[in-house]
């Protein structure tokens, strides 16, 4: 029911013209952000998402068990705020494998509802995937179990039930997941979890007056996808991280459902991003600004050095404060970030067997993409895209909404080949699985499908997503 409403406002919203779209958005976003949050801000310190226990005695296996639940959260002092969580009451435990390694994990649904837990990032077959496909019943089990034959890289998970992934991920059921192999094991960077390798998972959120977070959409959300005015960063409003003068690394994930940030700091200063998506860049790279839409990561490091204690960095994204690192004491590291970082191989364009044009659509095409939607009415059964499992294929996605989209496809890493006929940043030169298409782009992806099985590819921006922005395709 909802889902037909939402999609039909969808489609009526997005029916507007196209210099509309790009006007509203203009005037829609500011006014979302500078509305006030009720708490003052960085008074919280930053949580750490604790790393999820293993359960295996065998080193090369992993045993996890996660509880998807509901649970109680105090955003505001005083205050509590019904939430979701995987074995907790907001987000979820960090998960870490190793390359090589078997994970086995007992997924239990204690939710009172459907819900998936999707590896997002994992290359894994369809059945694993954790896609719409992998319900778990109400107080049902899942018990995925894939080898990790990937790159180190920081990933992530997320539930994934059709039409209601916006609502369980803004109600909390998001979670990182970090894999490591010998190259990150090598490499002179920040390592120590939790110490001077910290997860960001950052989010926005629109609180109600009495503290509770409703998952209710106007038409501009069903538009635009839910901006809100309250930024979390792993569950915690605006926090405060107390650092020393050395180098840190963060893990950034856009968890959001639908803001794209621009990350900067407040002392105009640089970080060095060294891992996109799913994996390292071959060089570290001097950034002052890194733009990130929802689902994407990077991982950047910031060096404090310059800093005398006392002194107070902010991150920021467009006069958007977003959490504190607070200098408390001096010290001293022996990291020195290498000039390499890893190789990557350069999938030729001349590689492909084929290309697949997917236009996103709206206004006088149906909402979607190339005019479908992916349809529970349907069934999870149209395969909208037969692959030939180990073509290398190019994935040409062009914006026709006015919009920008974050385009995801499951079961595979891409490389950006082009964004309108131009070599793209240098920090997407790395594997990816999320890219932004900015308003009117093309973006040429190209990826070679070794997965097998049923995977879906589709906006990211997740009230797009649940509207219909998202297809299958078969690689077999
Ligand atoms: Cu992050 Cu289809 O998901
Ligand atoms: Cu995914
Ligand atoms: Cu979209």
């Amino acid at each position: 029911m909802t889902l037909k409403l939402s999609r039909r406002h969808f489609i009526k919203g997005l029916g507007v013209t196209v210099a509309s779209i790009a006007l509203s958005r203009f005037v829609f976003l500011p006014a979302g952000c500078s509305s006030g949050s009720k708490k003052t801000a960085f008074s919280n310190r930053l949580p750490i998402p604790p790393l999820l226990k293993n359960t295996s005695t065998d080193p090369n296996k992993v045993a996890f068990e996660l509880a998807v639940q509901k649970g109680s959260s105090q955003f505001f002092e005083g205050k509590f705020t019904e939430t979701y969580g995987y074995s907790g009451n907001f987000l979820g435990p960090v998960l870490r494998v190793k390359r090589g390694q078997e994970v086995n994990i007992k997924v239990k649904n204690l939710l009172g509802e459907v819900t998936t837990v999707h590896w997002h990032g994992a290359l894994v077959p369809g059945e694993m995937d954790g896609g719409p496909h992998q319900t778990i019943a109400t107080g049902g089990e899942w018990n995925p179990h894939f080898v990790i034959d990937q790159p180190s890289a920081t990933i992530w998970y997320h539930a994934h039930p059709l039409g209601k992934t916006g609502e369980q991920v803004y109600k909390g059921l998001v979670g990182v997941f970090i894999i490591d192999d010998e190259v990150s094991q090598k490499l002179n960077i920040p390592k120590d979890y939790g110490i001077n390798d910290i997860p960001l998972v950052v989010q926005d959120r629109r609180f109600a007056e009495d503290s509770s977070l409703p998952y209710q959409l106007s038409a501009d959300d069903l538009l635009h996808g839910l901006m809100g005015n309250t930024i979390l960063v792993n569950g915690a409003i605006s926090p405060v991280l107390d650092v020393k003068t050395v180098k840190m690394r963060f893990r950034l994930l856009n968890g959001s459902n639908a803001r794209i940030y621009n990350f900067t700091l407040s002392d105009k200063s640089k970080f060095t991003q060294i891992a996109s998506d799913t994996g390292f860049l071959e060089k570290p790279l001097e950034m002052d600004t890194l733009e990130l839409s929802p689902g994407e990561r990077a991982e950047v490091i910031v060096d404090f050095s310059s800093h005398a204690a006392g002194d107070v960095i902010t991150l920021e994204s467009e006069g958007l404060k977003i959490m504190e690192f607070v200098v408390k004491e001096k010290a001293s590291d022996t990291i020195a970030i290498p000039g390499e970082l890893t190789t990557i191989s350069k999938i030729a364009a001349t590689a492909a067997a084929k290309t697949r044009v997917f236009r996103l659509t709206a206004g006088s095409e149906r909402a979607g993409i190339n005019g479908l939607q992916m349809n529970m009415a349907k069934g999870m059964d149209t395969v909208h895209e037969n692959v030939k499992l180990g073509d290398t294929e190019i994935w040409e996605v062009i914006d026709n909404t006015g919009m920008p989209h974050p385009f995801h496809i499951h079961g595979v890493h891409f490389q950006v080949l082009d964004r309108n006929g131009e070599a793209p940043p240098a920090n997407e030169l790395g594997w990816k699985d999320t890219v932004l298409v900015h308003t009117q782009e093309k973006v040429r992806l190209i990826a070679t499908f070794k997965q097998k099985g049923i995977f879906m590819f589709h906006c990211h921006n997740l009230e797009h997503e649940d509207a219909g922005m998202m297809l299958q395709y078969e690689a077999k």
